[in-house]
Formats: C-alpha cells, structure tokens, sequence
C-alpha cells in the first residue's frame, strides 16, 4: 500500500459525512488536516454534535435528515451512525449514486453486508469500509514478510483484542442496534486482518463460545457478548485462534496483538503499554526478535484518506469488496456455532 499520493485540488470529491458523534467528527478532521475534502455537508440528529462539528468546519451545510443531504451535490458518504442504520443508509445513498465510506459493521449480518455490496455493484460506485487497522504500517510490515517468503508457510495465528472498558454508548448494548457485543465491536477488526494477510478462499469455524457476564450465552441476538473465542481453520490449513472482550481485567487499558508463526519464522502486531493506537511489530526466529515497526504511527484516518483519494480519481466498485461479504460471513458462522 502505497503513501496516499497528492490529489489535485480541482478532484477534491464533495462529501457528505452521516453520524457526526466521535468517530464521524475524527474522521472528517482527518480529511480536512489532509485537505481531501474542502466542500463538506454533515447530518446528525443531534443537534449539539452538529454544532461542535461546525467548529471544526464552519463552512460545512448541515442537515437533521439523511434525504436532505443526499440532495446536496456530493460524491460520496461518509457514514457514522449507530451500527443498525448503516446498511439502510449506505444503500439509500448507493441508489442515488453516491460512493459510500462506512464505519464498521457494514451490516449487523451477513444479509445486510451482502445487500450493500450488491448494491454498491449494481450503481458501480466506490465503497470503503472503515478497517482501519489494515493501514497500521506494522500489519503492512508483516504482510511484506509473509508475501515474501521470509516466514515460511503459514500456519497458525493468535488474534486477541480484549479492551479493559466497554463502549459509553448505550446502544451499543442493545443487539437489535449494534448487530452484536465485543465480537462484532473488536472481533470484526480481528477478523479483517486475518482474511486481509491470508486470503484464504474458505475459512470454518471448528470452536467458538460467547459469554456474557462470565456465562456463555447462546441467545447473541438478544443479549450482546461480553467475551468471545474462537478456533477456526483457513482452506489453506492455518489454525486461527481468536479471542475478543470488553471489560475485560487485563491489567491495562487494552491487550491487542497478532502472532503469526510460520515454518521459517514467527512474527507479532502488538500494542505498546496497553495503548488503543500505539502498535510495534517484531519478527521472530526461533528465541531471536527483531523489531520492524515502533510507534508513533497516525493509521487512524488513513482508510478514509484512501477512500478520498481514490474517490477523487475513479468512483467505481471495486471487486474487492467481495471482502466485506466474505468477514460477515465468518462472523455470523462464530455466532451461530453456539445457537441452540
Ligand atoms: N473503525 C473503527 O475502528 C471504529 C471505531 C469506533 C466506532 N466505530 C463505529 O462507528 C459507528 C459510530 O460509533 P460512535 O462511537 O462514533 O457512535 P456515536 O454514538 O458517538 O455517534 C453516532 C452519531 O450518529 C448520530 N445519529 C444517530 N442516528 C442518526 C440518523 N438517523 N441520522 C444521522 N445521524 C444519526 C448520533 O446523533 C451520533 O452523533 C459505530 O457503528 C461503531 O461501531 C468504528
């Protein structure tokens, strides 16, 4: 992945950003540090993030409804509502022929996934999902080591984000509004990385447990998951173990990391001192390590910046998205290995 390249200041795409509460105000600071979008109309049903956004840029129309943004002259959404209106949303703006960045989930399940990315086919429009961990310059380092041989073949992985506090939003508990618990919050980014460095065609689900409150549940879809773990096999024969958690005692504010062991060499995405964003990749041979990637590193905007970027030179789907149906799929496969 290349360094996000100029774009002339004739291309810059008109957006609009949906959901403007934390990460949708984050992310449109980044595009307008990045100059990537100098023409902006937001939407938020609440008012107070509306008027902080407007500190950020003034210049920006706002709107309370999502139809009447969309009859701006914009290029492209950028939707950061709770996770139960993404879907509706992105392909309401698709149908009107608006390329779409979203924050993860795309969908609360894999019909929902399915249903945009069809759609985002069927307009041909450019769409992003906001995976932002892929843009760490330690899972590139390490998807350079793995593409070139110097861990060997591949064949197991440990994946864990556990996260010591839960989310301050209420809807986050409620699964009709969030599609899930820590698995859907955390796992999906987990699961991103995994089918992103391994691609592997197929991917089954041989263990999984969710838990809620310390007891496994097996009604996900009323209750959201507190813990979750996994055990899955790629068609390519990698042993994937994974585990997610909010408010989890970890001893620290989060424990995130990737290791991957291959027949040549071993290698580790990890986050430094508990921290949300600072992350060090090493790679391992035998009891020998070498660090490949120290903090700092700004990745939290860089999808959105590639988004933009691309959106300015060329707004069409791109047949990778078939990705975003492939992480749902396996996400609703963990889920439903527990269902009664
Ligand atoms: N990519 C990541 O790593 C990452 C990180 C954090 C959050 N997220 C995702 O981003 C989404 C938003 O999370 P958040 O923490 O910013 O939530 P938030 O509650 O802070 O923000 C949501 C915003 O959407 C607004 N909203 C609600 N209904 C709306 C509607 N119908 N039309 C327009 N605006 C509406 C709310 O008023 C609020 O301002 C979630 O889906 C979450 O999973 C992704």
């Amino acid at each position: 992945m290349s360094e996000v390249a100029e774009v002339r200041q004739d291309t810059l795409p008109k957006l609009g950003f949906l959901g403007v509460g934390w990460i949708g105000k984050n992310r449109l600071e980044t595009l307008v540090s990045c100059k990537l979008s100098d023409n902006i109309a937001i939407c938020d049903t609440y008012q107070p993030n509306i008027d902080e956004t407007l500190k950020v840029v003034p210049s920006a129309k706002a709107y309370e409804s999502i139809d009447d943004l969309l009859k701006e002259n914009i290029d492209g959404v950028v939707i950061a509502t709770p996770s139960a209106l993404h879907a509706k949303q992105a392909i309401r703006a698709l149908e009107l022929g608006k390329a779409v960045f979203c924050q993860k989930p795309l969908g609360r399940n894999l019909a929902e996934t399915r249903a945009v990315v069809n759609q985002a086919q069927k307009m041909n429009k450019l769409l992003g999902v906001d995976y932002s961990y892929r843009y760490t310059k330690g899972i590139q380092a390490i998807k350079e080591v793995i593409e070139d041989g110097t861990l060997g073949k591949i064949y197991a992985v440990e994946a864990v984000f556990h996260n010591s506090y839960g989310p301050d939003k209420p809807w986050f508990y409620d699964p009709k509004l969030s599609g899930g618990g820590c698995l859907m919050d955390l796992g999906s980014h987990l699961v991103d990385l995994m089918l992103y460095l391994f691609n592997a065609p197929s991917t089954e689900v041989r263990y999984a447990n969710i838990l809620s409150e310390g007891k496994t549940i097996s009604n996900h879809w009323e209750t959201v998951e507190d813990y979750a773990e996994a055990q899955l096999c790629t068609s390519s024969g990698i042993s994937m173990r994974l585990a997610c958690s909010w408010r989890l005692s970890v001893g620290k504010d989060a424990e995130i990391y990737l290791k991957i062991y291959g027949t040549k060499g071993g290698a580790s995405f990890h986050n430094v001192n508990g921290s949300f964003y600072d992350f060090q990749a090493e790679i391992y041979s035998q009891n020998y390590s070498e660090v490949i990637v120290t903090p700092p590193d700004d990745w939290g905007g860089r999808a959105i910046q590639y988004w933009a970027e691309r959106l300015a030179k060329n707004s069409s789907f791109s047949l990778s998205n078939n990705e975003f149906i492939k992480s749902a799929a396996l996400l609703e496969d963990i889920y439903n290995f527990t269902r009664v």
